[in-house]
């Protein structure tokens, strides 16, 4: 009778052999925590979709910033919902606005926790769209990375850390570049959501972040889920245009891109643990049905796993805690 000469469990048996040839470590450093500004004083409001996830106003953002700070959590990553919204965005674009706002209170409170201010129209536009929407309904690209990129810099004299721009139009990335330097901004880091699908796990999100669009979907700017080597054009453009970290979202769905971005370009690779992703976890969690801190552990472990260097995670102040602990 033959017994096995190659023996993978011999480094199985025990917990500190599994320690010992463990081959992908999550680190506090690598996790970035969105927030959801709102308008308004000493609101906390429960987004429905997303246990543990509220909108919150200035003040009460604070709070949380300084809880994930001091848990931990090296960067948020910010969202505004403001309540005048308009065809232009102009909320987005007025340093007295709400996420201006909401940035510099957060950088007077916590100046060590870095603030990444996601830049969009979508939050502050009327019909909910990335861009600026022409009469036909379709989304006209070259004015709106204009818009955008006033936005990034309304935001980077705000105190923003880095500007993450996920609107998905084309050129956006260099329009902001050259915005902020001409503006004297030469310093501040662009996080480009550079490979962002139309994914139907950004249905929570839409509530917290009050985004939905009013008409049509967003096919015709973020990208088909079906195309991994276009996710790679993506990407690549979006270092050329001088992205200082590209963006994978969502993540769980789309490891095999985040692999193939990891292996083709030398900046940092961020994965966006999207909201319908952490809804899942939650829903199951809540009946009973899966174990909520293994199942989260080894999502995020998988997208480590896959190539990510940094994960923007709805469990990240948590997360951060088990890892201390
Ligand atoms: C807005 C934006 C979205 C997300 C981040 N920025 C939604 C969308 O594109 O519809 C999704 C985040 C999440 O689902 O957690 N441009």
């Amino acid at each position: 009778m033959g017994f096995p000469h190659q023996r993978p469990r011999r480094t199985r048996q025990s917990d500190a052999w599994r320690r010992m040839v463990r081959e992908t470590h999550l680190t506090p450093d690598a996790f970035i925590y969105p927030l959801f500004v709102v308008p308004g004083r000493a609101v906390r409001h429960a987004v429905e979709s997303m246990p543990g996830i509220f909108q919150l106003s200035v003040d009460e953002v604070v709070k949380d910033a300084k809880a994930a700070a001091a848990a931990g959590v090296p960067a948020v990553l910010l969202f505004a919902a403001p309540a005048h919204k308009d065809a232009r965005a102009t909320s987005a674009t007025d340093p007295k606005g709400l996420a201006a706002q909401a940035i510099g209170a957060i950088k007077e409170a916590c100046p060590q926790l870095l603030v990444w201010a996601d830049v969009c129209l979508c939050g502050a536009t009327d019909h909910g769209h990335c861009g600026h929407v022409l009469a036909n309904g379709a989304i006209d690209n070259d004015s709106s990375i204009q818009t955008l990129a006033e936005v990034a810099l309304n935001y980077a004299r705000a105190g923003a850390d880095a500007v993450a721009p996920s609107d998905m139009m084309d050129g956006r990335v260099a329009a902001i570049r050259a915005r902020l330097d001409e503006a004297g901004r030469a310093t501040t880091p662009i996080v480009a959501y550079a490979a962002k699908f139309a994914s139907s796990f950004y249905g929570p999100f839409r509530e917290a972040a009050e985004s939905a669009p009013a008409f049509g979907d967003r096919r015709s700017y973020q990208m088909d889920p079906a195309n991994a080597r276009e996710a790679l054009r993506e990407v690549l453009l979006d270092v050329e245009e001088g992205a200082d970290l590209v963006m994978v979202k969502p993540a769980g769905p789309y490891l095999d891109v985040i692999r193939r971005v990891r292996d083709a370009v030398r900046v940092p690779v961020v994965a966006y643990q999207v909201s319908g992703e952490f809804s899942l976890i939650k829903a199951a969690a809540a009946r009973g049905w899966i174990d909520e801190r293994a199942a989260v552990l080894e999502t995020l472990t998988g997208i480590r796993r896959a190539g990510a260097d940094l994960i923007i995670s709805y469990f990240a102040p948590e997360v951060v805690q088990w890892l201390r602990a």
